[in-house]
């Protein structure tokens, strides 16, 4: 982060569109003095229902954005991004990057024995990044797949009603098989929780937010630098930009239990 005590540092944080925003809002509630450039893909959401290397297209296109901006660092908080192109963008870019993890570790620490359930996007599971965890993690008994396509676009369009009708068919798997612990494994659907809790009240969820946010705080030292957080959102929208500024600043206030 350089050398200069006095310079602020700016990072990138990216999504395909809304999800992002509940990291953000976990990185705007800590005291440190960062200026944060959100940039939310709306334009070409939902990225989880896309080829891979769209994925990778799309999301080094926001980061050559965060480039010429100048940013320090660039944070993928899309799943779905991250699976598709955190390892070739280290690789490419000049500045650090730093994505999201499905909280998988934690959920089976949490509840030896028994098995968890994955909410994620058709790239999320499909991709190595995932399989390479859970074998690691020896795993691959325990994990079920829950595929939660169409579910970031309602979030996306403040679509709270049909989102929990979607959710109360997805939960239909792990409530017949008495799973408990669901892991959030796209950052859209924490924005979910209460509706989840609603329709699954036995439910312990785990999302990936913290882990991250903790990851990025420590690698750039962030808590060396005592402030305030800044931030500017910007969106690639085919839809009306004020409506979509109106639902970022709503879903900034949105309360996360
Ligand atoms: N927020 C993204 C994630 O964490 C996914 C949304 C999408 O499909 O674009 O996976």
């Amino acid at each position: 982060m350089g050398n200069n005590k006095e310079r602020v540092p700016k990072i990138g944080v990216m999504d395909s569109g809304m999800g992002g925003l509940s990291v953000l809002k976990e990185l705007l509630d800590l005291p440190y003095s960062v200026n944060f450039l959100y940039y939310g893909d709306l334009a070409h959401a939902p990225y989880g229902e896309k080829q891979t290397s769209e994925v990778l297209e799309l999301t080094r296109n926001v980061c050559n954005f965060f480039l010429k901006e100048e940013v320090d660092a660039i944070l993928l908080a899309c799943n779905t991004a991250t699976s598709a192109s955190a390892f070739k963008l280290r690789e490419e870019l000049s500045v650090p990057v730093f994505g999201m993890e499905p909280a998988i570790k934690p959920a089976l620490l949490a509840h030896p024995g028994e098995k968890i359930a994955l909410l994620a996007t058709s790239v999320t599971h499909r991709e190595e990044k995932l399989h390479a965890l859970k074998s690691e993690l020896g795993a691959s008994e325990r994990v079920v797949h829950l595929n939660c396509d169409g579910l970031a676009t309602l979030v996306d369009h403040g679509k709270w009603g049909e989102a929990k009708l979607l959710i109360k068919n997805i939960l239909k798997i792990p409530q017949e098989q008495g799973i408990r612990a669901l892991v959030l494994g796209c950052t859209h659907y924490v924005f979910l929780k209460n509706e989840i809790k609603d329709l699954y009240p036995e439910a312990i969820l785990h999302d990936g937010n913290q882990g991250t946010v903790r990851h990025l705080v420590r690698s750039l030292h962030l808590d060396g630098k005592q402030g305030r957080p800044n931030y500017n959102l910007f969106f690639s929208s085919p839809n009306n930009l004020k409506e979509t500024e109106g639902l970022a600043s709503q879903l900034l206030q949105k309360v996360s239990p």
